[in-house]
């Protein structure tokens, strides 16, 4: 039943247009994932991070506790991950991307966004999922400088499932396999 809620459902639709039709990731690049994890039922980032996964790709995912970051590095297979409460958040992207970031999906915005541009590489994609950092608030976040997107050439590009149900059996097709060990 948790697969038809999720992987099925919206979150995996979701995860499946954002990464693969939207992102087109390449292989070497690396994918920084901002992951929402609300539990084991999965949730667009925890899934993106699986399908990353699958296709071979190095990912670190951003998510708000110590345990959520133990569980999708150790349960889900996650390269890295950042709690993006820690103090040295733009040290440890340094660290964990030396290369920088090829692709940014993300789903919260908030604080994190702006230290993520700023390691992007030239020509990189940034999708934009979700903002869920900024829904609760009156005042919009300020946007990362418009000088660092000019200065990388980076795309950004929005999406919303409901422009793409009509793909629905083709994403369903790509998860399908997946979710049976394929
Ligand atoms: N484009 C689309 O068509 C589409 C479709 C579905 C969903 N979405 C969007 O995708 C995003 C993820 O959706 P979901 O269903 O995966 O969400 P979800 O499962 O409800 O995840 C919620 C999580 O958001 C994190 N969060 C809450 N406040 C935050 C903040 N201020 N800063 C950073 N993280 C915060 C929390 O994780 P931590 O404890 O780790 O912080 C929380 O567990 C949302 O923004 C949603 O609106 C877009």
């Amino acid at each position: 039943m948790k697969l038809f809620l999720s992987v099925f459902a919206l979150p995996g639709l979701t995860a499946t247009q954002g990464l693969f039709n939207v992102g087109k990731p390449k292989q070497g690049e690396t994918i920084i994932v901002i992951v929402i994890v609300t539990g084991a039922a999965g949730s667009v980032g925890s899934i993106v991070g699986q399908l990353a996964k699958a296709d071979g790709l190095q990912f670190i995912g951003v998510v708000g506790k110590n345990e959520k970051a133990d569980w999708i590095v150790n349960e889900l297979g996650f390269d890295a991950a950042i709690n993006y409460n820690s103090d040295d958040l733009d040290q440890q992207l340094a660290q964990l991307a030396p290369s920088g970031i090829d692709l940014f999906f993300d789903n919260t915005g908030g604080p994190i966004q702006h230290l993520i541009v700023e390691r992007m590489n030239a020509h990189g994609r940034i999708i934009v999922c979700g903002l869920i950092a900024g829904y609760d608030k009156e005042v919009a976040a300020a946007r990362p400088s418009w000088m660092s997107v000019l200065k990388r050439r980076l795309t950004i590009q929005v999406f919303t499932m409901p422009d793409h149900f009509h793909q629905a059996p083709a994403l369903l097709e790509k998860l399908t396999p997946l979710c049976n060990g394929g």
